[in-house]
């Protein structure tokens, strides 16, 4: 069994850019960050992206806005941003206050500066298979994770558990597109699936992107099975220094037992997804740039 180790594949990854940003001598990339509200875990992600930026030589900006901000103060400056020619890439961080529609929000966002690949044009180039557009950063750093752990995904099964927008969708296009890796044949499951255990024991790989801490157990896995798993749960836990522990989707010590291939969280899919970041960031420059 083998723990994939995100961290390191992550980190080789900040490696090339770094020295691909070195050689743009006259300008560097740079990012814009719009935060609404101080939900401590998005306070979190934006820090980490920041530094990260930061040590590749991507110039990042943070704007704050309160919770209580109104949709025509974000979409303002949203289109400031837009319309800065220094900005190559603008990410907004979920989730956003109730009283502002998400889609609508990523919309706003110009798609030559869209690196979180949310809006609607980018998810249309997914589902065309046009590599012009930007791909969302977690499922891409799923692929990436898949093809640089060398594990075979044409003509093999997929069991994708989660359907939302940023994850589990892209994710199911990704795994059957033509080309590697990908080549798969996908299965989409989510909360109404009927009799969900029986379809993820079929998986040759299992993309777990639900959102509920320790779903997936051994019982519902297959012998050999390589196993992704996309979340980040916070579990309070009194004897840890900030009050809570991360855990994933999976039952990592039972799930474990039986996978060829794991990824632990934390230090598996989510540094991926800070990585596959800065990588639109830097394409998104090099497109303005027409470097
Ligand atoms: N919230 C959780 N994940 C993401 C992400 O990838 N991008 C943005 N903008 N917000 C998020």
């Amino acid at each position: 069994m083998q723990i994939i180790d995100g961290n390191a594949i992550a980190e080789s990854i900040i490696t090339e850019l770094t020295a691909h940003v070195s050689g743009f001598t006259k300008q560097k990339p740079v990012v814009a960050f719009i935060r609404v509200g101080e939900d401590p875990a998005s306070v979190s992600y934006v820090r980490k992206k920041q530094k990260t930026a930061e040590r590749i030589g991507i110039e990042s900006r943070l704007h704050l806005l309160p919770e209580d901000v109104s949709k025509e103060a974000l979409f303002e400056q949203i289109d400031v941003l837009n319309a800065d020619t220094n900005v190559n890439g603008i990410l907004v961080q979920a989730p956003l206050p109730a009283h502002i529609d998400e889609t609508e929000t990523f919309n706003r966002v110009t798609p030559e500066k869209d690196v979180d690949g949310f809006n609607t044009l980018n998810i249309g180039k997914l589902c065309q298979e046009d590599p012009s557009g930007f791909v969302a950063c977690t499922p891409a750093g799923i692929v990436e994770l898949i093809g640089r752990s060398n594990i075979e995904t044409e003509g093999r099964h997929v069991v994708v558990v989660g359907r939302s927008q940023i994850v589990g969708k892209p994710a199911a296009l990704l795994m059957m597109r033509k080309g590697l890796p990908g080549n798969a044949t996908v299965t989409v499951c989510h909360s109404r699936t009927k009799d969900l255990p029986s379809i993820t024991r079929k998986a040759d790989i299992l993309i777990a992107a639900i959102g509920r801490a320790n779903f997936v157990t051994g019982d519902m896995v297959k012998e050999g099975v390589a196993v992704i798993d996309v979340g980040i749960n916070r579990l309070a836990d009194s004897s840890k220094k900030n009050g809570y522990r991360l855990v994933g989707d999976v039952e990592f010590s039972s799930v474990a037992e039986k996978a060829s291939h794991i990824t632990p969280v934390p230090g598996g899919v989510g540094p991926m997804t800070v990585a596959m970041l800065m990588q639109n960031t830097v394409r998104a420059f090099q497109a303005a740039r027409h470097e």
